[in-house]
């Protein structure tokens, strides 16, 4: 296995060539059955061979994990309560089953719109595993509502909904376009976070648009990741060449690192209170330069630099968005009664197979 390598093939038979325990984090985002386009793969499968064939990935993955090693599997409704028992059966420890909600769903007309994907996070060892709390950290609502000062200065971390990483939708500057399932890196960064150091050797088997590999180098980690489609891998290529190591950055004199203004826009996002109450609230901004500071990586923040960053971003208008943020503003397109936006965007095709049902005999069969 060579690190900092994009391996084109099937993630079966490239991980039965590495030797075990060669990777310290695995995060799969795996085809979900759902009849999905892609550009090498035919998403639909029969639903016992599916859940037979990620059966075989996970515990390929578990094989290449180190002892302490961490993996996240991201999946669909449909098959989530699959993947926890074959988990169980590989004798997997779930530490956490993660709701990932995100905005910019589709609307459903006869149900309730799907706004949701699971992500299971699951350790090789149940109780030696790395977990960097500290660098999950942002203020609870105890500073941003109450101000109490008896809550820990630290922060809090993050409960299991996430709700703080909107899907990667067109307009959005990160988005490379071509992949239909690109997840947002500020989710990734989350994760590797959380469970890897610096040095660290992060696997993607099912790497698409790159989003794990982009990530963990620019957070100072190794990469490894594996496609099918030789069209997804050079451009993942393509976009690891446009990203560098930040994780050694320091600000010098007033200029904040680009790594250290995302940090603090994620914070941001975390601590979900809008910029005009956030601002004169000094508790919550110096609960906010400390988890600003663990992230970075020394003492260089303090509230008061906090707010001059926060001024600036909210001047210029790069401050994430948060639910109901900005005043009204009457729009003239919202006078043209009846105009409708359409968009035909063919992602899904027909589907052969059906999902699990109780006749199918899949459900316990595993
Ligand atoms: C849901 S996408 C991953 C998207 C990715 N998380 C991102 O942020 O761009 C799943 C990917 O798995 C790839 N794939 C499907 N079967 C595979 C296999 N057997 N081995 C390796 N990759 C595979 C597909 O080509 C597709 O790019």
């Amino acid at each position: 296995m060579k690190v900092d390598t994009i391996y084109c093939g099937d993630c079966l038979e490239v991980l039965a060539a590495w030797p075990e325990g060669c990777v310290d984090l695995a995060f799969a985002d795996p085809p979900y059955n759902i009849g999905y386009v892609y550009d090498a793969y035919d998403d639909d499968l029969p639903p016992d061979e599916y859940v037979a064939w990620c059966q075989a990935w996970m515990a390929a993955c578990q094989r290449v994990l180190s002892p302490t090693g961490s993996f996240y599997i991201a999946i669909g409704d449909d098959y989530a309560a699959q993947l926890r028992m074959v988990a169980i059966k590989l004798g997997l420890h779930l530490r956490n089953w993660i709701i990932w909600a995100y905005t910019f769903g589709q609307n459903a007309r006869t149900k309730f719109s799907r706004a949701h994907t699971h992500i299971l996070y699951l350790t090789k060892h149940p109780k030696n595993f790395v977990f960097n709390d500290h660098l999950l950290r942002f203020p609870s609502s105890r500073h941003t509502e109450y101000q109490d000062l008896r809550a820990s200065p630290k922060g809090r971390v993050p409960n299991d909904v996430w709700d703080e990483f909107p899907r990667v939708c067109g307009t959005f500057k990160e988005r490379d376009g071509y992949h239909g399932c690109q997840l947002p890196e500020s989710l990734l960064a989350r994760i590797i976070m959380a469970s890897s150091n610096r040095g660290d050797v992060v696997l993607d088997p099912f790497v698409g648009s790159g989003t794990t590999a982009a990530v963990a180098k620019r957070l100072g980690r190794r990469y490894v990741g594996i496609d099918l489609s030789p069209e997804y891998v050079k451009r993942t290529e393509n976009r690891l060449a446009g990203v560098r190591d930040e994780s050694d950055s320091r600000p010098e004199a007033d200029c904040w690192p680009p790594l250290h203004v995302d940090f603090l826009k994620q914070i941001y996002r975390e601590t979900k209170v809008i910029y005009s109450n956030l601002r004169p609230n000094q508790v919550a901004l110096r609960v906010i330069a400390g988890a600003l500071n663990a992230r970075a990586g020394g003492d260089y923040y303090d509230a008061d630099a906090v707010a001059a960053m926060l001024d600036k971003l909210y001047g210029s208008n790069q401050l994430p968005k948060l639910p109901n943020d900005t005043p009204f503003q009457a729009r003239s397109h919202a006078k043209e009664e009846g105009k409708r936006y359409t968009r035909k965007v063919m992602r899904t095709r027909g589907r052969k197979q059906s999902i699990p049902t109780a006749e199918s005999g899949l459900l316990m069969d595993i």
